[in-house]
């Protein structure tokens, strides 16, 4: 079999075609001053019904979907905690979904793991429930970042746990990483990054701290009781992710993505490329028949629409014509692979505003694709796509 290599634009472009499933959950043990995810902890409406009428719930929802999706290529477990749940609750949704959709025998199934969950015995029942992939929110390997970050585990737990992935049988084990984070030093970010990589990851995610409205976080700037995350210290982060990755074998296919060859992540490649997917849980977004629907966020008004046998929706969108080849090619362009140089791509490299990227060093046309070859300026070229179709219409 053929390694495919995860910034090889054929593999990007075929991803598009694949079909996933995503369970959102959001269970957290405490929230973090950062996330803005759709989470819930204690006290929240609506945790008191227990996390089994939450799987029973999901089960129920999968069962509301329309027939005529699948077989699935790749399913995500996201949260939220999905490691919140009991194997069994996990292996009863997985079931869910192969009796519903059918589960290519090579399908990705991944899962998003907090460190502090880790043990033996859980890595045991989720190889043997089916999960082949597993991802860590380390976060980083520093006492002082993770206590900034209000984690709840310490650099040896998320090590031994990445060690005992590799142990259970994973085929793939990866960490996601924050840089830029007030107060950690470059130096200090490095020291991560070797860390996960000396562990021999396959995968590794590292965003830069971005400041959600509504969080603790962003209260605290707001007050001035914290600074905000600095951009050029955040760019060199980058440098030193990236540096450091292709050292160690494993290439960036995306703005915040790395992998060894054979271990990108299908799912996020999938989506990435517009391809079509279920999504079940709090919160979940599914883009399927050219329409993205979203879940509502609240896990009391959830459960409540289960209850009454209703979808529960808080939203959906037709994405097609224009709408879809915008979005498409601004998240193409996060990729390493690009764009195809056709439609939107090729107009953009013929306009002013284009040229000025490719004279900038920031956007560049390679073998037949537009590529962003400065990644921490990737904004720029999605502003410029955005202001192109805007003076379209
Ligand atoms: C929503 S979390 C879910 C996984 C898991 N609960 C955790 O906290 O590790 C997925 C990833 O998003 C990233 N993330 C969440 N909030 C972020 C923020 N404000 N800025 C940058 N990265 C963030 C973290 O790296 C995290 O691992
Ligand atoms: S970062 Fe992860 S653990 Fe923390 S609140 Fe968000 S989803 Fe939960």
């Amino acid at each position: 079999m053929t390694v495919r290599l995860p910034d090889d634009p054929e593999l990007a472009e075929e991803a598009a075609g694949l079909r996933s499933a995503y369970v959102h959950v959001p269970f957290c043990r405490r929230r973090c001053p950062y996330c803005d995810f759709a989470v819930v902890v204690d006290g929240d409406p609506g945790v008191d019904a227990g996390t089994e009428a939450y799987v029973d719930a999901v089960v129920a929802e999968i069962g509301m979907e329309a027939p005529g999706f699948g077989p699935l290529d790749a399913v995500a477990f996201g949260g939220g905690t999905p490691t919140f749940l009991r194997v069994d609750d996990l292996a009863r949704i997985l079931s869910a979904l192969d009796r519903g959709f059918g589960l290519r025998p090579d399908a990705e199934v991944s899962i998003e793991a907090n460190p502090e969950d880790w043990s033996d015995e859980l890595g045991a029942g989720l190889v043997a429930a089916g999960f082949d992939r597993i991802t860590f929110g380390v976060q980083s390997f520093r006492e002082e970042t993770l206590a900034f970050l209000g984690r709840l585990h310490d650099p040896e737990q998320a090590a031994g746990a990445v060690a005992g992935a590799r142990w259970a049988g994973f085929r793939s084990v990866g960490v996601d990483l924050v840089y830029g984070t007030p107060g950690e030093s470059i130096e200090a970010w490095q020291a991560s990054v070797e860390r996960a990589l000396d562990l021999g990851v396959d995968h590794l995610s590292a965003y830069a701290l971005t400041v959600e409205r509504g969080t603790a976080l962003s209260r605290a700037v707001a007050a001035g009781a914290l600074p905000a995350p600095d951009p050029d210290l955040q760019a060199d982060a980058f440098a030193v992710v990236d540096r450091a990755c292709l050292a160690a074998g494993l290439r960036r296919y995306e703005v915040s993505n790395w992998a060894r060859p054979g271990h990108h992540s299908r799912y996020n490649l999938s989506t990435w490329g517009g391809g079509e997917y279920v999504a079940f849980g709090v919160g979940a977004h599914d883009h399927r028949g050219g329409v993205r629907s979203r879940n509502v966020r609240r896990l009391d008004r959830y459960l409540a629409e289960i209850a009454a046998g209703r979808r529960p929706r808080a939203g959906s969108e037709r994405i097609e014509g224009r709408l879809r080849e915008l979005e498409t090619t601004i998240v193409g362009l996060r990729r390493a692979a690009g764009v195809a140089l056709e439609g939107l791509a090729a107009t953009l490299v013929d306009h002013p505003e284009g040229r000025r990227l490719v004279e900038a060093g920031i956007l560049a046309v390679r073998r037949g694709r537009v590529v962003v070859v400065d990644p921490m300026r990737t904004d720029a070229a999605a502003r410029a796509v955005l202001s192109l179709s805007e003076a379209d219409c």
